[in-house]
């Protein structure tokens, strides 16, 4: 056998610990595959005590990440500190520059340096693998760049993020609060150090900008991701989604469409027949739509430590086995600069959940507002809970009360001319909920 491909990890928390582990577990079977041992002989990390049940013994210790990135004991690096910026990014490039192989989790990282990262690594004749940014386990990074090389996609869609497929589907099955959910998804490793961006869509928008990158063969461009979270998601909103015959998923969508490549990240409405509906708990799914093969869905853990160590795994086997392939699909002289499709011109149907302050003429009010933007709605339910009706049965008070529209197919524009006209008219007693539904 050939000498080892000497690896180095930066960050061991959950996913860095799990990759030293299945290292040693799978030691031979990787050396087999590889064509030579894959070992790790160096470490860095923050806090040198701290128990990780894994043991370091001849390891090398590298207080200073930066040190083992530039060390000559490495060939390869591991990236697993995160964050967008400051030492992840200082460590990548001062790797890359060096000549060394790269291998990053870093969603982050990729969505805001991914082209300039990958430029450089090109001008040093080294790699830079990310299978575990996107998607987990889910082997879509090298399905897009790989196996559909031969294809134009059209589309590339799904549950990009563990932590709110979890939450969403805890808060719907078991009545849990977000709260809750989220303490969980914390406590199994699922959730980003700050879980903001696990809430707030942007873990998501990160790596759809990064699939968007691969599928359309365009640079990076997460600046043109549309993006909402879930954290305004009731469980009002869950149950009326049940009773229309839909689920509420977080999904990243990036399309083809007639003004650009629309990229977006926001609550979703899907029929609760479709598969993606039926992808619950920490579970991923990505689907890819391309002219030559059609259509495929993959599926499977999008989160945890052995969900992204498989995906570590096999970036660093292809790094051993000699296979340096260009990070994005092509040269990044190649890249086109992304056509960015705006928001406003998205079409589709709308779930809008209304605090209508319940008085004549409200309803009158809306149903002309809607009318006006030429918007068709396909049904209407004003939900009046049980407490409200009992304390006020003649609906005297004029209190809130929840109404919920289902639109036909119309565009953001005209939905967010029609609510802000009704707020204008001083129908509306809150901000409304507006979930877009996806029909197919
Ligand atoms: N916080 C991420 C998630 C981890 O929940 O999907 C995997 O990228």
């Amino acid at each position: 056998m050939t000498a080892p491909l000497r690896v180095g990890i930066l960050g061991l928390g959950t996913v860095g610990a799990a990759v030293y582990q299945a290292l040693l577990r799978h030691t031979s079977s990787i050396a087999n595959r590889s064509g030579r041992p894959v070992t790790v002989t160096a470490v860095s990390a923050r806090d040198k005590i701290r128990d990780r049940g894994i043991d370091l013994t001849g390891v090398a210790w590298f207080d200073d990440p930066l040190a083992l990135a530039a060390s000559d004991t490495v060939d390869c690096v591991v990236e697993l500190i995160g964050g967008a910026d400051g030492m992840a990014k200082s460590a990548v490039e001062a790797a890359l520059a060096k000549g060394k192989h790269v291998v990053t989790a870093n969603k982050a990282l990729l969505a805001k340096h991914g082209s300039s990262l990958v430029a450089l690594a090109e001008k040093h004749n080294a790699t830079l693998n990310f299978e575990a940014a996107v998607a987990g386990g889910i082997p879509i990074v090298k399905t897009l760049r790989e196996s559909l090389a031969g294809n134009q996609v059209t589309r590339v869609s799904g549950i990009l993020n563990g932590t709110c497929n979890y939450i969403l589907s805890r808060m719907e099955l078991e009545g849990l609060t977000f709260d809750a959910c989220l303490a969980d998804a914390q406590r199994l490793g699922y959730a980003e150090a700050d879980p903001t961006f696990d809430v707030g869509g942007f873990d998501t928008a990160h790596k759809l900008s990064i699939l968007a990158s691969l599928a359309f063969g365009a640079e990076i461009d997460a600046d043109a991701v549309y993006v909402e979270g879930i954290a305004s998601i009731t469980p009002l909103d869950l149950i009326m989604a049940d009773e229309l015959g839909y689920r509420i998923k977080l999904l990243g969508v990036a399309e083809r469409t007639q003004t650009g490549i629309e990229q977006r990240v926001h609550p979703t409405m899907v029929p609760k027949s479709w598969a993606i509906a039926q992808v619950m708990g920490v579970t991923n799914a990505v689907n890819v739509a391309a002219d030559i093969v059609g259509e495929l869905t993959l599926v499977g853990p999008g989160a945890g430590g052995n969900a992204t160590a498989s995906s570590v795994l096999s970036d660093l086997v292809d790094i051993a086995r000699g296979i340096i392939l260009p990070p994005l699909g092509m040269a990044s002289s190649a890249l086109a600069v992304l056509e960015r499709a705006p928001m406003q011109r998205h079409e589709g149907g709308y779930y809008i959940r209304l605090a209508a302050r319940d008085r004549p003429g409200a309803a009158a009010g809306i149903a002309t507002r809607m009318a006006e933007q030429a918007i068709s709605l396909e049904s209407i339910v004003q939900k009046r809970p049980p407490a409200s009706r009992a304390a006020d049965p003649a609906g005297k008070s004029g209190a809130p009360v929840p109404v919920v529209l289902i639109t036909y197919a119309t565009t953001e524009e005209a939905i967010r001319k029609a609510l802000d006209a009704m707020i204008a008219d001083g129908h509306i007693a809150e901000p409304p909920q507006l979930i877009r539904i996806e029909r197919g």
